[in-house]
């Protein structure tokens, strides 16, 4: 079978150019192996929480999984780096903060490191801590993000400046186009967070991959109401793109109103049932429109990889001597 190899498969020795996002909650260990044994890179995102990086690199068997933090949560609770090192992945994946705190003793341990950045500046931060792999984020992206760069601008810039270090492309991508466009921007991979949401193995419910697999970009809207409402200690940088729902539009123009009385809301919002898609709110990507199906990781990974190599060679088609 054809395949497309990369100075990103080079490196880390995988078979095709696809991650799997690190996204708490939602890429366990299940994921994680899967996509790993398809032949990308599964990332589990445990939290910094120790008993739950033990769960989720247990729950990846024998697969050769990463590990992503979120920087600013992993500043707080610095131990979960050793419990992470300690299950010897494949990498160790940065994203949302400094990465400088913690690269000296990533490179120590032998494992290299992934950074996830929103900016040029944040690209050059990482780049200067010593990352082998950049993953530049558009905010076309599922999840948080930065916002002010989009994935098809920011690609090209990182790449830019990143001299031999792979770049992985991310934010808007979930079909083999997705894949052939990051390439021909210069990226040597891509990592996909809203596409994985709906496959068998993510954790997530039946009813969110449902909203997932009906969900229009056109719904998505990139927002601090989610971390109001979840988590106000996430850097205001950092907004989340989720799907509209009702409680986004109760407080869409009345942000101000909803950060006087934040406390109140927060505590009434999280009584609220996990599982009430109407009050609960469904992170998504703008790539939403693209996905239709819940099939396994593994059928994800290899129809992209066959998708693309249409598309790079039916490229060639269109040029002219
Ligand atoms: C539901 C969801 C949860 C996410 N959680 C995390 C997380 O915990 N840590 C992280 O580094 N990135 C997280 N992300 C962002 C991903 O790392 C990735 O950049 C993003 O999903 C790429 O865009 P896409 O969703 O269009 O594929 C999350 C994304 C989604 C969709």
């Amino acid at each position: 079978m054809p395949r497309i190899e990369t100075a990103l498969t080079r490196l880390l020795g995988i078979e095709h150019p696809i991650f799997t996002a690190p996204m708490s909650g939602i890429a366990g260990g299940a994921l994680a192996n899967a996509v790993s044994h398809a032949g990308g890179l599964g990332i589990i995102g445990p939290g910094a929480d120790a008993a739950a990086i033990r769960r989720e690199v247990a729950a990846a068997g024998n697969a050769r999984v990463a590990i992503g933090f979120i920087a600013w949560r992993l500043e707080r609770n610095p131990s979960a780096l050793a419990v992470a090192l300690e299950a010897g992945p494949a990498a160790v994946m940065l994203s949302f903060g400094a990465p400088a705190p913690f690269c000296a003793r990533i490179k120590a341990a032998g494992c290299m490191i992934i950074c996830q950045v929103q900016s040029v500046a944040m690209a050059q931060e990482a780049l200067d801590a010593g990352a082998d792999i950049l993953i530049a984020q558009g905010r076309d992206a599922g999840g948080h993000s930065g916002n002010v760069r989009g994935t098809i601008g920011l690609v090209p810039a990182v790449v830019d400046i990143a001299g031999s270090v792979p770049v992985v492309a991310a934010g808007g991508i979930a079909d083999g186009r997705g894949l052939a466009a990051a390439l021909a921007l210069g990226a040597a991979g891509v990592s996909m967070g809203t596409r994985f949401t709906a496959t068998r193995e993510s954790l997530w419910s039946d009813a969110r991959k449902a909203a997932v697999t009906g969900g229009h970009g056109d719904q998505t809207v990139q927002t601090r109401i989610y971390d109001t409402l979840n988590d106000p200690d996430w850097p205001r940088m950092f907004p989340a793109r989720m799907l509209r729902n009702p409680t986004y539009e109760r407080w869409e123009h009345n942000e101000a109103d909803l950060e006087a009385v934040a406390e109140t809301e927060r505590t009434r919002f999280q009584a609220t049932p996990p599982e009430d898609l109407s009050q609960r709110m469904v992170l998504a990507g703008e790539a939403v429109d693209l996905i239709h199906d819940v099939p396994s990781a593994r059928y994800v990974v290899e129809r992209i990889v066959a998708e693309a190599i249409l598309v790079l060679r039916g490229g060639a088609a269109l040029v002219r001597d």
